[in-house]
């Protein structure tokens, strides 16, 4: 039973202010934090301004939820939709709604003395996912940098979390020796990638000649991927970057040339978030070769994956509990689109807080990639934690 709830407003990884969760039950104890993102999906949950939010909820809401079962998951999440009594969580914020939610899971876990990862189902889980990190980057992460939003790595052939996360990490260091032999600038975008002031050809350029040479040093087999974030880029008839305006056909075909030409083997949200029929041509091209994965597209929605399922939009989803404010309703889209035999990757946002909580959810889940950046003290919480769970499987 939970006795008492704290909501307090903390510090996120961009100096704003975000919403802290802490569940108490009689033997047990939940703290999460919400996250936030800068390019934000359409179809995401709502978020509200944290002070204004956490007073709210502090009269309204926590006198509903004190008294309820912590090991209910399912009813306590029930219990925010309720009191919200909207489609998107606008009335109390998908920001108090995902802390609380994750924290009351926290709770339930802690008072059996059992791992979170574990609790959610983890018992029969042999593997950690594998880290998709983010090397260099632009778009609405930092100015001046690249136009696709994120340049990412995966160590498709590392044996366990702790080498995969450190050859990210080895990736990301040879790219600043790449940058300074360049004589270019080193600056940080949001999510600690490199934000140097390059185009985007070089950027593939930079990352290729990175992975090549750690993989030879690590002897580990390492890919590429990229995040276009394509909504950003999308003025409602065509994309304009590279100095370049694409129709959608046009962008097709470079994101095709892209897969085949640096041989990513993910690329999230190559178009803007309603295109599922671009996004279905997409994933008919390179599908076989690639992930496909919808981000702004999905939002972890149900209904839109839904939706992505019927147009075979993608073979991959992007999850972010903070887009659709519930564990509860995070884990029906995990199991939608598992179901489908789509593949799953549990996100971080560009706003994080210490935070390590879906290094978890990634593992319970089953998820077959964990992006979360590569360096920085909200980014390696995670990783940091998913070695330690690597240990505890
Ligand atoms: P966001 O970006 O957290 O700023 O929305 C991350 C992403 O697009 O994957
Ligand atoms: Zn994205």
């Amino acid at each position: 039973e939970i006795e008492r709830i704290v909501l307090r407003t903390i510090l996120d990884s961009r100096g704003n202010p975000t919403v802290e969760a802490e569940v108490y039950t009689c033997c047990g104890f939940g703290r999460a934090a919400a996250p936030s993102g800068a390019s934000t999906g359409t179809w995401e949950a709502k978020v509200r301004p944290p002070r204004e939010a956490i007073a709210a909820a502090r009269e309204n809401l926590v006198p509903e939820l004190v008294g309820l079962d912590a090991a209910d998951q399912v009813g306590f999440d029930y219990a925010l939709h309720d009191a919200d009594g909207t489609a998107d969580f606008s009335a109390i914020g998908a920001n108090v709604a995902v802390a609380l939610s994750l924290a009351c899971a926290k709770a339930a876990a802690n008072a059996t003395g059992t791992e979170l990862f574990r609790y959610l189902g983890g018992a029969f889980t042999q593997r950690t996912p594998l880290p998709l990190g983010n090397v260099i980057g632009g778009g609405a992460h930092a100015t001046n940098a690249t136009d696709i939003q994120e340049f990412l790595v995966i160590p498709t052939g590392a044996s366990c979390a702790e080498e995969a996360v450190f050859a990210n990490a080895a990736v990301h260091k040879k790219v600043k020796e790449l940058l300074i032999a360049e004589g270019k600038g080193c600056g940080k975008g949001d999510e600690g990638a490199w934000a140097p002031r390059i185009a985007d050809a070089e950027a593939f350029d930079l990352l290729s000649r990175a992975v090549d040479a750690v993989s030879d040093e690590l002897k580990i087999s390492i890919s590429m991927g990229i995040d276009v974030a394509a909504t950003e880029m999308w003025d409602g008839s065509a994309y304009t970057y590279t100095g370049i305006k694409r129709s959608t056909e046009d962008q097709i075909a470079y994101i095709a040339e892209l897969v085949d030409r640096y041989g990513l083997v993910y690329v999230e949200d190559p178009l803007q978030e309603e295109d599922f029929e671009g996004f279905a041509e997409i994933t008919a091209q390179v599908g076989d070769r690639c992930m496909i994965c919808g981000d702004d597209l999905y939002v972890t929605n149900v209904e839109r994956i839904t939706q992505g399922i019927e147009a075979g939009a993608s073979n991959c989803v992007l999850i972010k509990p903070n887009q659709i404010g519930t564990l509860t309703d995070t884990f029906e889209s995990v199991h939608l689109a598992k179901s489908q035999g789509m593949d799953t990757v549990m996100s971080h946002r560009s706003g994080e807080t210490t935070d390590e909580t879906i290094a978890h959810l990634a593992t319970a889940f089953e998820c077959r990639l964990l992006k979360t950046g590569v360096v920085g003290g909200e980014r390696i919480a995670k990783l940091n934690e998913l070695i330690r769970i690597e240990e505890m499987i």
